[in-house]
């Protein structure tokens, strides 16, 4: 937990990033968690991932937009990918996630403003091409702003995702709210960020428990569920509410991250249930890999074997 923290924090931290950015064992790690730099990797991936009967949700990396100029650049990178994604033939096997700190919100009062009108861009140009958008869900103190932001978009496009981070104390609140909506698509997760103290649970056997009561809640509700973990107890979990609330593969989701578990991703497709990748591209990975080796250290180790021995 100690250094879970201590990496969390240092995903902030510039010195760093520019100290582990050239290393090879670092590069090793890119390769494995990040499709590669351009939109066009990610729509490769996604029709690999396609291949196996995988569903993605591509990610475009970048996260806290320091000036509005910036949320335009990440704008304009998801429409050109979305239409990337069409001219593939991909639409329905992928849709697009969005950080909403790379949109705007977190810029002051206008933020918020801000981040609707691009998430509008977006969510406008996933209905042409017949695709969805999900809101990704980031550190705890921009929850509040992420749900209303949520709850703005979905007025118009019902579809819109949301991430409920199991981690939090309110969750189970938030959980609630979301699971009256019926057919709200919600992406329940464990939590990536660090949380202020006394917002979270500390505890793994917690924030777990924690998952189960969201889960539950949205396995008897109207809601579309998507279980994302790569614990295999979540996810045997997960198939058994599943079964026991009469839910068939069409009626929920599992979501793992690019890179992590591949065969259990495909084994769980195999068996005809909806799977879904996440998967980053960009240049802008650093924030989001420092958040993987802090969630399992062995992903780092894994890398580094992989890059030391070939
Ligand atoms: P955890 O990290 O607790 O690991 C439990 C067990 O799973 C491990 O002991 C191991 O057995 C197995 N495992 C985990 N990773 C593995 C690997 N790479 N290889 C093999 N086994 C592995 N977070 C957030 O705050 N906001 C968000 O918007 C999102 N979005 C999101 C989308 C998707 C699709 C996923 C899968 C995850 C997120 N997350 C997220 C991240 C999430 O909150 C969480 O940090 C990670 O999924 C890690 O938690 P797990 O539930 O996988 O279990």
């Amino acid at each position: 937990m100690v250094l879970r923290q201590t990496l969390l924090a240092a995903s902030g931290s510039d010195r760093l990033r520019t100290l582990v950015a050239g290393t090879r064992v670092t590069r090793g790690v890119v390769d494995r968690f990040v499709a590669g730099e351009r939109a066009e990797d990610a729509v490769r991936a996604a029709g690999e991932l396609a291949e196996y009967d995988l569903l993605s949700s591509i990610d475009h990396l970048g996260e806290d937009a320091d000036h509005p100029a910036r949320t335009e650049d990440v704008t304009k990178g998801y429409l050109r990918l979305l239409r990337l994604l069409d001219d593939s033939g991909l639409t329905s096997w992928a849709e697009v996630s969005v950080k909403p700190t790379a949109m705007g919100l977190g810029l002051g009062e206008e933020g918020e403003t801000l981040a609707v009108e691009n998430l509008g861009r977006i969510c406008a140009a996933a209905a042409e091409v017949g695709t969805t958008v999900t809101v990704d869900m980031e550190a705890a103190r921009n929850v509040p702003a992420t749900l209303r932001v949520v709850a703005r978009l979905r007025a118009r496009y019902p579809w819109v995702g949301c991430v409920l981070q199991s981690y939090l104390h309110r969750t189970e609140g938030d959980t609630a709210a979301v699971a009256a909506e019926p057919g709200a698509r919600v992406r329940l997760c464990k939590g990536a960020y660090a949380a202020e103290r006394g917002s979270a649970y500390t505890d793994r056997r917690e924030v777990d428990a924690a998952f189960v009561r969201s889960l539950r809640r949205l396995m008897t509700s109207r809601a579309y569920p998507m279980v994302a973990t790569h614990d295999s107890r979540l996810i045997d979990i997960a198939t058994t509410l599943a079964r026991r609330y009469g839910r068939t593969y069409d009626d929920f989701e599992y979501q793992m991250l690019y890179g992590a578990r591949p065969t259990e991703q495909r084994r769980l497709a195999s068996l005809g249930a909806r799977v879904r990748v996440y998967v980053p591209y960009g240049t802008d990975w650093y924030g989001y890999l420092v958040r993987r080796v802090a969630e399992r250290p062995a992903n780092a180790a894994f890398a580094a074997r992989q890059v030391l021995t070939r």
